[in-house]
């Protein structure tokens, strides 16, 4: 049991005791980081039941990064997303987070072998404000890392891959340890590309920025969502780079992902954004996004999957 009280795993088709989950050392994953994994949220409902957020989105990229990282997920879709659901109503699971994860066990030891048994699984895990309560509410402090998102053919930015958090880790750390919430990256351009674990907003003129998806960043679910929403409530949003002096000049910045939610962001390396808490503009998008994913208020009936 994790000390959450959490006691079951979904492993390779089987619901299993949190202590039984084993792997062995020369597993070629923990070796050469050619994995892929997901990040999901369940949410209590208004109407007391649960719901997974954008399960069959985030499901369809984790089969999209395994083919990136030519490994065929021995489960089909439907098969994955039911077993999301079976490990919440295992667990009694009202609220948290789901780590779904492809990966490859042990076989001969190179980086060239490729009959290597593939495995997947499911981690339940509990999770709050990733980024805090106050800074969910009151915005974060963010640091442009010295650590840039590689070139893209140095890269394969559109899977969500393992061995790829590399540089996020050592960015997010150093963030910390200087004191701040979170870094921002950039590119090998200079062009703001997104956080550590969140894609990236600006507001200026009541326009809304985000970088495109032909930027070093990872395609996020919540990205399109926001930018749907934004549209939705009569905003202009436009997928277009800016410049990390931008970031100082905004009049709002938010950082949005799974765990990140809606993240406002107060200051970028002691740069105060606008009024130096969260701006009306992402405040009312924050309350769209709560509204929608504690089933309140429904935007598409295709995002929640309830717990059934
Ligand atoms: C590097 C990076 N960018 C952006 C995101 C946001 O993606 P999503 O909204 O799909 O969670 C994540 C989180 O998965 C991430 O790890």
């Amino acid at each position: 049991m994790d000390p959450t009280g959490i006691h079951t795993l979904w492993v390779n088709g089987a619901l299993i005791p949190w202590d039984d989950a084993k792997e062995h050392m020369l597993a070629h994953t923990l070796h050469y980081g050619v994995g892929a994994f997901e990040g999901i949220r369940l949410y209590p409902q208004e109407n007391g039941t649960s719901a997974i957020f954008q399960l069959s989105a985030h499901i369809k990229r984790l089969f999209e990064s395994s083919r990136i990282c030519s490994i065929t997920i021995p489960f089909s879709q439907q098969d994955i997303e039911q077993a999301c659901i079976d490990v919440c109503l295992a667990n009694k699971l009202s609220s948290g987070y789901l780590r779904p994860i492809v990966f490859l066990g042990a076989g001969t030891l190179g980086l060239g072998n490729k009959e290597l048994p593939i495995r997947t699984a499911i981690i339940p895990l509990h999770m709050d404000a990733y980024l805090g309560k106050t800074g969910l509410a009151d915005g974060i402090r963010t640091t442009v890392s010295g650590f840039r998102r590689p070139n893209l053919d140095a890269f394969v930015s559109k899977g969500k891959i393992c061995g790829q958090y590399i540089t996020n880790v050592l960015a997010k750390r150093d963030a910390i340890q200087n004191g701040y919430d979170e870094a921002i990256m950039l590119d090998d351009h200079g062009l703001v590309a997104e956080g550590t674990g969140e894609n990236i907003f600006i507001v200026r003129d009541n326009v809304i920025f985000t970088p495109p998806t032909t930027s070093p960043i990872l395609p996020g679910i919540t990205r399109l969502c926001i930018i749907e929403i934004a549209r939705q409530s009569g905003y202009t949003v436009i997928e277009q780079s800016f410049t990390h002096d931008e970031l100082w000049i905004a009049d709002e910045i938010f950082l949005v992902g799974t765990a990140a939610e809606v993240t406002p962001v107060r200051e970028v390396d002691h740069h105060v954004i606008g009024t130096g808490t969260i701006g009306p503009i992402t405040k009312k998008i924050q309350t769209e996004f709560f509204d929608i994913v504690y089933g309140r208020k429904i935007f598409n009936e295709t995002w929640s999957t309830p717990l059934q």
